[in-house]
């Protein structure tokens, strides 16, 4: 998506220059049902584009928006969802796709199953798979298999993670498995009110993978995200920050909740240069 000046909804844009071009543009929403509607018209204007669109899914709060959106628009028939094809981006490791923890089950809940995607275009990471190694090689040889991930969908972590990528994690690397920092961990105990043991690994795509996609639309919500959408904000590839990865891809459109935009561009009226 390609916002311009004349574009309504311009004033609510802040460009991210960067060391290098491309220039990355964050497109602020003033609420979260904006952000899940702007998120829910990017997907549609792909799927009108290419129905048989490949697609990567986050899982957290910050999509349930728009997750119910693309059900409400898929219910009304206003959107087509039959031929597209959708992957996951990460998942607990050892966590079988029906417990409570699974991000495939969070997936299928809010938005595979009630937007009656059928089976056979669902493939999302196993995270108790038998041969681990095996499932990471096989999820990529799937990817590849359906043409490449049109759109990677991502939402971010507090300490800048996409997917399970942590911070220091190699950015060359496809489909593996991480251990879990420390704040990502405590983070999702306090997220499951301490319900469930959260466990030290998870399996993600990899940054690469990411970046491979031909685009990728990062959605940034919740006080917490205010650091890493700094540290990406100032517009240098950091290890520390994997979000800040993104900075280096073609086609990324980051749209964020106004509530963590600095006064500073706010009152500029919105188009920000730093
Ligand atoms: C988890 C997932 C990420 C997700 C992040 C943000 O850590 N592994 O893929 O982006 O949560 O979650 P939320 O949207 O709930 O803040």
């Amino acid at each position: 998506m390609r916002l311009e000046a004349q574009d309504p909804r311009s004033k609510h844009i802040e460009r991210v220059l960067k060391m290098s071009a491309p220039t990355s543009t964050i497109l602020w929403c003033r609420s979260r049902s904006e952000l899940a509607r702007v998120a829910a018209d990017h997907v549609a204007a792909l799927l009108v584009r290419k129905p048989d669109a490949v697609i990567a899914l986050p899982t957290g709060q910050t999509p349930l928006g728009l997750y119910a959106e693309l059900v409400a628009r898929a219910a009304a028939k206003r959107l087509s969802v039959a031929q597209a094809r959708f992957f996951n981006l990460d998942d607990y490791l050892g966590v079988s796709a029906e417990h409570p923890l699974s991000y495939a089950r969070f997936l299928r809940e809010h938005l595979l199953r009630p937007a009656g995607v059928a089976e056979e275009h669902i493939r999302l990471l196993r995270g108790d798979a038998a041969g681990i190694e095996e499932e990471c090689q096989d999820y990529e040889a799937a990817i590849e298999a359906a043409g490449g991930l049109d759109l990677a969908i991502l939402g971010l972590g507090t300490n800048g993670h996409i997917g399970f990528n942590e911070p220091g994690s190699d950015w060359s690397a496809q489909t593996h498995v991480v251990s879990l920092s420390p704040e990502t961990r405590a983070t999702h105990v306090a997220q499951t009110q301490g319900q469930f043991v959260i466990p030290e690994h998870g399996i993600t795509v990899g940054v690469s993978t990411i970046l491979a996609a031909r685009d990728v639309l990062l959605l940034v919500a919740g006080r917490g995200k205010a650091r890493a959408l700094d540290a990406f904000r100032a517009g240098i590839p950091d290890p520390r920050w994997p979000v800040t990865a993104l900075l280096t891809h073609r086609s990324l459109t980051v749209l964020a909740d106004a509530e963590l935009q600095p006064a500073a561009v706010a009152d500029s009226g919105g188009l920000a240069s730093r």
